[in-house]
């Protein structure tokens, strides 16, 4: 921490203080904006405060040396007897990430992160899940509207050994979703040392676009996430993690290290999903060069946007089309980071792959003049750091509901992101069992690209954003930030749908 930041926090601990004695207009103001006595008191450590990092002091990456080929996560397979569709086993094991040595992993199906599941709109999908792991687990569908029972939020705790076949319709448009573990407290650990997969909706719509989609040929899906290794190339959790959402000096994509990814000259799909814990990405073109962002969390956007770069933060997705054939690609071409550190090389091949055009129109996505004057029903307050942090000023009770909201009626939610004396950080903020339409922020429209399906929103300090939602399900949905430690550390509600 720097002496500003310490100075501050004196500061505010003085303030906080003469605030207890005496209460006058500024220091009340004061005090809504900081911690109060208690917590300065007995929660928070000098330790914990130097865990903190606000996002100007966030450990750079190394950048990718490019010298492993980007694993390619496999299509899980359908049964082919009973009526069960799929089978998804929550396991642990060895995955050598790094050459000549193992890593000890979690993953689904294999040892580290998981298939894809494809799904078709419309259809009845069932899966077995089955927790191989020693210790709890629950199989969440994030972005999928299911009903609660299937949801697999922290309600639904498999035990180690224990399985459960669980049963939904696909209601929804075409999208890349992600599915992961949810046990109450205990989500970071598990998606950390692995457990991550990907779900791809396609429909009607996504079957005729014009878009590409031949699976690891020019579609690619790309799972960013930063770790850890110590120095026997494990990632140990306990050491890593920081209570205001550990972060890591090393990207894996798809659990590639060094990855690169070789392309034919042609127009090419990346869906990019943040599955970090808390890592945000700003990802742009080492060469200045544009690109088309063709997705959101939640489905296509109704036309391609070009764009310089896309933010994402922990569990929002992107779908990003690259063409390789108009960028005049010279031989280190890379997506990067905002601070420029490369994440991913592309070798071009001197081939020429198919030569297409994109369709122009994508999707019939609209937010109405109705929606958009509906008055405020829920008012959501984001608030804190470390293991300090609230929704509403409450942290997690499994047994509370915080709302209640009808099956089928369309409400609005005003989030709010309250800073603190640290100025505070961004929260991104995921709602269950339903895809979402953001209003405003800050009472202006969203920008182009966010003009879509989303099911995950990142609030910045300070801001107001409204939401326009829906719940097509019935049951106890969870609401929370996506910094997988602020869930663990009870930044979470529950909305019951009736
Ligand atoms: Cu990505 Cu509560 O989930
Ligand atoms: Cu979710
Ligand atoms: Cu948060």
């Amino acid at each position: 921490m720097n002496s500003n930041k310490l100075a501050l926090m004196m500061l505010g601990g003085f303030l906080i203080l003469s605030g207890c004695v005496k209460e006058e207009p500024a220091e009340v103001r004061t005090d809504q904006t900081m911690m109060n006595h208690d917590e300065m008191e007995d929660g928070m450590s000098h330790g914990e405060m130097e865990g903190h990092m606000s996002h100007d002091e966030v450990m750079q990456l190394k950048d990718s040396t490019g010298e492993n080929e980007l694993i390619v996560p496999p299509v899980l397979e359908r049964n082919i007897d009973g009526d069960v569709t799929y089978t998804v086993r929550a396991q642990k094991g060895e995955t050598q990430i790094f050459n000549g040595s193992k890593t000890k992993t979690y993953g689904y199906n294999g040892t580290f992160l998981g298939p894809m599941l494809q799904f078709t709109k419309g259809e009845t999908i069932k899966i077995r899940t089955i927790n191989e792991l020693d210790q709890e687990t629950t199989f969440h569908w994030h972005g999928l509207e299911v009903a609660a029972d299937a949801d697999g939020g922290p309600h639904d705790a498999l035990q180690p050994g224990e399985e459960r076949v669980i049963e939904f319709k696909v209601t929804q448009e075409a999208a890349t979703l992600w599915f992961h573990p949810h046990p109450h407290g205990n989500t970071a650990d598990q998606v950390y040392n692995g457990l991550a997969g990907l779900i791809f909706i396609e429909d009607e719509n996504s079957k005729h676009l014009n878009v590409p989609d031949d699976y690891g040929k020019n579609d690619f899906p790309l799972i960013i996430q930063d770790k850890l290794f110590d120095e026997n190339h494990q990632l140990n959790y306990r050491e890593a993690r920081n209570e205001d959402g550990t972060i890591g000096d090393t990207l894996l994509i798809n659990g590639t290290v060094n990855p690169k990814l070789t392309v034919e000259k042609e127009k090419v799909r990346l869906r990019i999903v943040n599955g970090s814990n808390a890592r945000n990405y700003t990802l742009k073109l080492n060469s200045g060069d544009s690109f088309v962002q063709i997705g959101t969390d939640g489905g296509f956007l109704n036309e391609p946007v070009t764009v310089q770069e896309v933010t994402l933060t922990p569990s929002e997705r992107a779908e990003i089309v690259i063409d390789f054939q108009a960028i005049d690609a010279t031989s280190d071409l890379a997506l990067v980071n905002e601070d420029g550190s490369v994440l991913l090389p592309f070798d071009i091949s001197h081939s020429n792959g198919v030569a297409s055009e994109l369709s122009t129109q994508l999707n019939d996505f609209t937010l109405t003049a109705e929606e958009k004057n509906l008055p405020v029903n829920k008012t959501v307050e984001l608030f804190g750091m470390m293991d300090h942090v609230t929704i509403n000023g409450k942290k997690f009770d499994p047994d509370r509901i915080d709302f209640t909201q009808e099956q089928g009626v369309t409400e609005v939610w005003e989030i709010y992101n309250k800073p603190d004396i640290m100025g505070g950080m961004i929260h991104p903020f995921h709602i269950h069992g339903a895809q979402f339409k953001i209003i405003s922020r800050d009472g202006a429209a969203p920008p182009e690209n966010e003009q879509g399906w989303k099911d995950s929103i990142a609030v910045h300090p300070d801001e107001t954003v409204k939401i326009a939602i829906q719940f097509k399900n019935k049951g106890l949905y969870m609401f929370h930030c996506h910094i997988l430690e602020h869930e663990d550390n009870g930044m979470m509600g529950q909305v019951l749908v009736e």
